[in-house]
């Protein structure tokens, strides 16, 4: 299953100059929770802001850079390649952003598990289409400390891929 994996502030914001505008424990405690095992797709901008690859994941690294790649990451130019890739592997495929990403992907997602932070980030600069959950419903609420909701999304059937 392609699943992504967002948090957003009030505005859907998910970024500020490059870096994620917050940094809460909670959210990156459960981020670890849901993906540990499976592989995650990122953007070379959300790559750069990563000191290495994410431990126990398959990372995979969209970039038409193919000079990025290393024995503990796997580079790939297209999207078509990271979902062939990712049918072959056990697992879920998480796409873990930046918005470029994101919107690569939203076609194939099946649910979207949108971490809600209570904050309006001035200044921010990197935001989710504001149409990202259409065709979506919710499926479960989940409160995490800090504050932080989660909600998960699954497709509605009439929109899934054949
Ligand atoms: N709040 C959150 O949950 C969250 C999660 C992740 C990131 N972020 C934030 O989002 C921001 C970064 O987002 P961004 O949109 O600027 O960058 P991004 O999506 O992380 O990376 C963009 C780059 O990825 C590659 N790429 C994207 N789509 C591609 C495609 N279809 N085919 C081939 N290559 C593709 C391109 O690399 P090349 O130019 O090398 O070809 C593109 O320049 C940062 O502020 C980050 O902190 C927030």
């Amino acid at each position: 299953m392609v699943v992504g994996i967002v948090a957003v502030d009030r505005n859907l914001a998910i970024g500020k100059g490059g870096k994620l505008p917050w940094h809460y424990s909670a959210d990156m405690k459960f981020f670890k929770e849901m993906t540990i095992g499976n592989a995650v797709v990122m953007g070379r901008r959300t790559w750069l802001t990563l000191k290495k690859p994410l431990p126990d994941r398959q990372n995979i690294v969209l970039s038409r850079d193919q000079n990025l790649a290393n024995e503990s990451l796997i580079v790939m130019s297209d999207v078509e390649s990271v979902l062939d890739f990712a049918r072959q592997q056990e697992g879920h495929l998480f796409v873990m952003g930046g918005a470029k990403v994101y919107e690569s992907f939203l076609p194939h997602i099946q649910r979207w598990i949108v971490t809600e932070v209570p904050l309006a980030v001035e200044g921010a600069d990197t935001f989710m289409p504001s149409n990202f959950l259409d065709g979506f419903d919710l499926y479960e609420l989940r409160q995490l400390d800090e504050g932080l909701r989660v909600k998960f999304y699954e497709r509605k059937l009439q929109n899934r891929e054949r």
